[in-house]
């Protein structure tokens, strides 16, 4: 542990906050964590919170989340600006229009979003429980699937559905090519491929599995594999090295980064404890509407 970080944990103490951190956050912000986590996780753990303040390590959806089920603590982002270019997809008032166009479709928004895109929608899902709740939805309604198509079609071919996809995407998943793959199994053919589910349905095909960060855990957990492939965004390595010492991980090259992610640093994350970070706050009416897919999700998943 260095001083910042022993600074950070007296600070914490001292305030009686809790603090947050999602997989993809670089690794000595994770190590200063009460709880480190995939968006699932983290939802869960706000919602049980009992602490007054919430310091959120991870972007501002996540952050707005934590809010508006944990509606009393004050939620604090150590950096302003750390967005999700994916969430920044959803345009409320396309969502509007859409809604208008087709409104015999159901909504179903990937918890990716902004508070106002959540409070238009029916029911948010994770990557870690996408798959259950769609396919406890079934095929009664019809459904638009936002803002991920790629976690959209890669929902569609798992379950046999035509959900309609929305035109968004993780452009740090997006671009992972089918060659850095297929390089990454020259260099290491005895390890296996796992994926988020974010990457686009060619690169799910080719690898050996696809799920949320969490579910990388557990893949890892339950697999006899010595060594592995991993393609997702970079600060999972040290999550999944953390828990599985004995084992070794290859992020695919080029490196998927997240910059978002990488505004969190030791050094906000303790200016916030000191005063100076971001309040999550949000519209009476909005805290009150977009709440609503996030439980409803948390009760199917
Ligand atoms: P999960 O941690 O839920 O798999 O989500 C990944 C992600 O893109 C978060 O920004
Ligand atoms: Fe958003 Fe992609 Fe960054 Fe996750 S990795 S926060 S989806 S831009």
């Amino acid at each position: 542990m260095n001083t910042i970080q022993e600074e950070i944990l007296e600070l914490k103490a001292r305030m009686g906050a809790t603090i947050l951190v999602h997989n993809y956050v670089d690794a000595e912000v994770q190590d200063i964590a009460d709880f480190c986590g995939d968006s699932l996780e983290l939802s869960r753990k706000a919602k049980a919170n009992d602490a007054e303040t919430i310091i959120f390590c991870g972007v501002r959806f996540m952050g707005e989340t934590a809010k508006l089920l944990s509606p009393d603590a004050r939620v604090l982002m150590p950096s302003k600006d750390a967005g999700c270019l994916m969430a920044d997809m959803c345009d409320p008032e396309r969502i509007r229009a859409y809604k208008a166009n087709h409104p015999d479709h159901l909504l179903v928004a990937y918890v990716n979003t902004t508070a106002e895109t959540k409070s238009l929608v029916d029911i948010c899902v994770t990557s870690g429980n996408a798959e259950r709740i769609v396919k406890k939805l079934g095929p009664e309604r019809p459904i638009m699937f936002l803002p991920d198509q790629n976690l959209g079609a890669n929902l569609n071919n798992r379950l046999g559905m035509k959900m309609d996809l929305w035109p968004g995407c993780c452009p740090v998943h997006h671009a992972i090519a089918a060659s850095s793959i297929e390089a990454a199994r020259v260099a290491h053919p005895n390890a296996p491929v796992v994926v988020h589910l974010e990457c686009r349905p060619e690169i799910v095909a080719i690898s050996d599995a696809a799920v949320s960060t969490s579910g990388m855990l557990k893949f890892v957990e339950n697999s006899d594999a010595r060594e592995f492939i991993v393609g997702t965004e970079a600060g999972m390595i040290h999550r999944l090295e953390c828990a599985f010492p004995d084992r070794k991980f290859y992020i695919i090259e080029p490196t998927p980064i997240c910059k978002n992610m990488k505004k969190i640093t030791l050094e906000n994350v303790r200016d916030c404890l000191m005063g100076h970070g971001f309040e999550i706050t949000l519209p009476q009416d909005i805290m009150e509407t977009a709440v609503r897919p996030i439980e409803r999700m948390l009760e199917l998943s």
